[in-house]
């Protein structure tokens, strides 16, 4: 796509980890674009391979892990070319993340502001005033009493307190782009709607373009313009939201989306359908939602290729080829 308002062009990205029982084909092809200011979610099942997409444009994948294809372009440029000095400061000044937990993300033995005010120092490093800014950021963020809240220790605050030192950091650097993996998965409904409409502030104060990662369709309902549903490694459909909830193309979108019972009700979880994903180091040569597809056909032994079933909504699967 050669659009002018594309921020982050994923292409054809593949990600390999080496395990025990062999390669995992964990990010297996997969494409897709983000405009400037919106917000995409990536929803899909545990193991389906959402945050080591996440973690692979930002290049900060487990150990065992290896982008061996593919272009990440943002702002025009080829994340994955940038040598790890280069992509430290992309993550400093452009594009943050914030991730599934916040006790495993903060140091246990520093105070909070202090791990804002050093990720200031850190990345900005002709910052003022560090700590007068941590204690702006922690306001923003609708911390209580800011000021004291600063010398808390993380085990000192609550969850969703903590969850708020994470989007501080997240915002701190003043990125353009920020990747959130689950970012409400461990807080109470109220508290979670709480922060995700902190995270709409912040998106409208900078121009913030977000990738929010999650098991949850009422989130993106909530707070996405586009979705990608990820199964097995893959994107099997995308689309504006709205498009892909009314009108699903793919049979596995489908199914999440009948067994929910409705989507002004309050957020739920990720519906569970009959049967299991395939284990990731035998995967079927095929479409790999075929085992547990009520439209399967001859055609599946085949993987499907992406099918516009209109200009910005694409499916992978042999119904929508015509
Ligand atoms: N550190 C690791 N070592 C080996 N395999 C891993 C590692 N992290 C993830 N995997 C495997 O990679 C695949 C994709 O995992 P990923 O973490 O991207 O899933 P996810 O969609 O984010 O799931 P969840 O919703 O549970 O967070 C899975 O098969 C998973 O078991
Ligand atoms: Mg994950």
């Amino acid at each position: 796509m050669n659009d002018k308002d594309v921020i982050l062009s994923v292409r054809n990205l593949q990600t390999h980890l080496r395990t025990r029982r062999g390669v995992v084909k964990a990010v297996d092809g997969v494409s897709f674009d983000v405009r400037r200011g919106e917000t995409l979610g990536i929803v899909g099942e545990s193991g389906s391979g959402k945050s080591m997409t996440a973690f692979s444009i930002v290049q900060l994948l487990p150990r065992v892990g290896r982008v061996v294809g593919g272009e990440v372009i943002f702002n025009g440029e080829d994340l994955l070319k940038k040598s790890p000095r280069e992509m430290e400061k992309v993550r400093g000044k452009h594009v943050s993340m914030v991730l599934q937990d916040p006790l495993t993300s903060l140091n246990p033995v520093f105070r909070t502001g202090d791990q804002i005010a050093e990720t200031i120092r850190h990345h900005l490093k002709d910052a003022p005033d560090p700590k007068g800014k941590a204690v702006e950021l922690m306001r923003q963020v609708r911390i209580p009493a800011p000021a004291t809240a600063y010398r808390y220790y993380p085990h000192q605050m609550s969850g969703g307190m903590r969850q708020r030192v994470l989007g501080a950091i997240g915002v701190s650097c003043e990125p353009e782009f920020l990747i959130a993996d689950e970012p409400t998965s461990a807080l109470d409904p109220t508290i979670q709607a709480q922060y995700l409409d902190l995270l709409k502030d912040l998106q409208k104060q900078y121009n913030l373009t977000i990738i929010f990662i999650t098991h949850d369709f009422g989130i993106v309902a909530t707070i996405c313009d586009t979705v990608a549903v990820m199964y097995a490694g893959k994107i099997v459909e995308t689309g504006p939201v709205r498009d892909v909830f009314q009108r699903p193309s793919h049979p596995y979108t489908e199914a999440l989306l009948k067994s929910l019972p409705s989507l002004e009700e309050k957020p739920k979880r990720l519906p569970s359908i009959s049967g299991q994903p395939p284990m990731p180091h035998e995967m079927p040569t095929g479409c790999r939602f075929a085992p547990r597809c009520p439209y399967k056909f001859d055609k599946c032994e085949e993987y499907p290729p992406d099918t516009h079933v209109s200009p910005t909504h694409i499916s992978a699967c042999w119904r929508s080829v015509k």
